[in-house]
């Protein structure tokens, strides 16, 4: 009698233990998600995608926008995720460059923070970077442009003129970097003319990426070099995405070009309305990033610091925030064009040919 007791008693106290630690582990832990602006389709797809699969993990989720870029909305956002016992941050920054005081809090609470997808400057609170291979995109987009111009073997000369995104957003010194390391060499021996001038980063720059800013840069562009199907041939233009693509399209159809003697132009993200333009004619090419992929990454991470692992990473060269060099996860992008976009956006399942419509 003595011995079921104990038995049962035994079999009780497993029973509690392996209850409670079942529910310590689903009592989920909490993680902030900060992204930048909802009013581009691509960090909608990103905290959405990023959300489900957290909560897929078992972990509680505070999504948070920053309105449109709203630099101080984003520092409150991440000050209410630390007081709100958020356990890891996962950010990506507006401005790269702003968040060194409130991370301090954030070491100081011992949450840990991933930077995602643009670096975080300046703040030894952040213990992990996932992104995609930031140099390389701008390699593809000016690869795309040497090729499809023939640099390598036509006379020339050819007229391009350069835009990227906004000075406060670390990737751009990747995508721009990327892409001149293709461009410059044909830009100094002037098989590639910028009439404008404005090669220099800055020069190139958009501010908060924004479509409405590129079309006005773009429209500047036309009247001051007289760009136009009848006037001065602009045989390309080089853009770090597509919301800045977006805006030099419409500048562009505005002049009066179309499908037929449209300049080549490059972009970034797939976003829905540059691929409609990509199957119209008026892009010519955009980068892939699945940002299924880079979500699917960073939850590992996530996962493996709260559980006081290693999380994976693949470079540990490329990015010093200042403070030394953060381990990395980089992702593959691709680029992808109306003779691929198939394969890799449709049959993927990332969209639907109706919503390419
Ligand atoms: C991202 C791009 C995006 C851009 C504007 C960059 O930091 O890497 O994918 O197009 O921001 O939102």
């Amino acid at each position: 009698m003595k011995k079921t007791l104990s038995v049962i008693l035994a079999v009780l106290f497993v029973l509690t233990l392996t209850l409670y630690g079942a529910g310590e582990s689903s009592a989920a832990l909490k993680v902030g998600v900060s992204m930048p602006t909802q009013s581009l389709q691509r960090w909608n797809q990103d905290g959405s995608n990023m959300k489900r699969q957290l909560e897929a993990a078992g972990y509680e989720v505070d999504l948070q926008y920053a309105g449109d870029n709203e630099v101080p909305l984003q520092v409150s956002q991440l000050e209410n995720m630390i007081s709100g016992g958020c356990k890891a941050l996962v950010i990506s920054a507006i401005d790269s460059g702003a968040l060194t005081t409130v991370l301090g809090e954030a070491k100081a609470q011992g949450v840990s923070v991933i930077a995602y997808d643009r670096l975080i400057m300046n703040s030894d609170a952040v213990s992990y970077y996932a992104t995609f291979d930031n140099f390389k995109v701008g390699v593809l987009q000016g690869a795309y442009i040497r090729d499809q111009l023939k640099l390598d073997t036509e006379k020339g000369p050819f007229n391009i003129e350069l835009f990227t995104g906004d000075p406060g957003d670390n990737n751009i010194i990747f995508f721009f970097g990327g892409a001149m390391s293709i461009l410059e060499p044909y830009i100094k021996s002037g098989k590639l003319v910028v009439k404008s001038g404005q090669v220099a980063r800055d020069q190139a720059a958009t501010p908060s990426w924004s479509t409405e800013k590129a079309q006005t840069r773009m429209e500047n562009l036309i009247t001051s070099s007289g760009y136009g199907p009848n006037g001065t041939k602009l045989d390309a233009v080089y853009s770090s995405n597509d919301s800045v693509a977006n805006g030099i399209t419409n500048a562009l159809v505005g002049a009066g070009y179309t499908a037929e003697n449209f300049p080549v132009l490059t972009g970034q993200d797939c976003d829905l309305t540059s691929m409609k333009n990509i199957l119209a004619g008026r892009q010519s090419m955009s980068i892939f990033k699945d940002t299924r992929a880079l979500a699917a990454q960073v939850v590992k991470m996530v996962d493996a610091i709260l559980k006081g692992g290693k999380p994976e990473v693949n470079d540990t060269k490329t990015y010093d925030n200042g403070t030394g060099v953060i381990p990395s996860y980089l992702c593959d992008p691709v680029f992808c064009t109306k003779d691929n976009y198939k394969t890799l956006l449709i049959d993927s399942g990332y969209y639907t040919e109706n919503q390419l419509r």
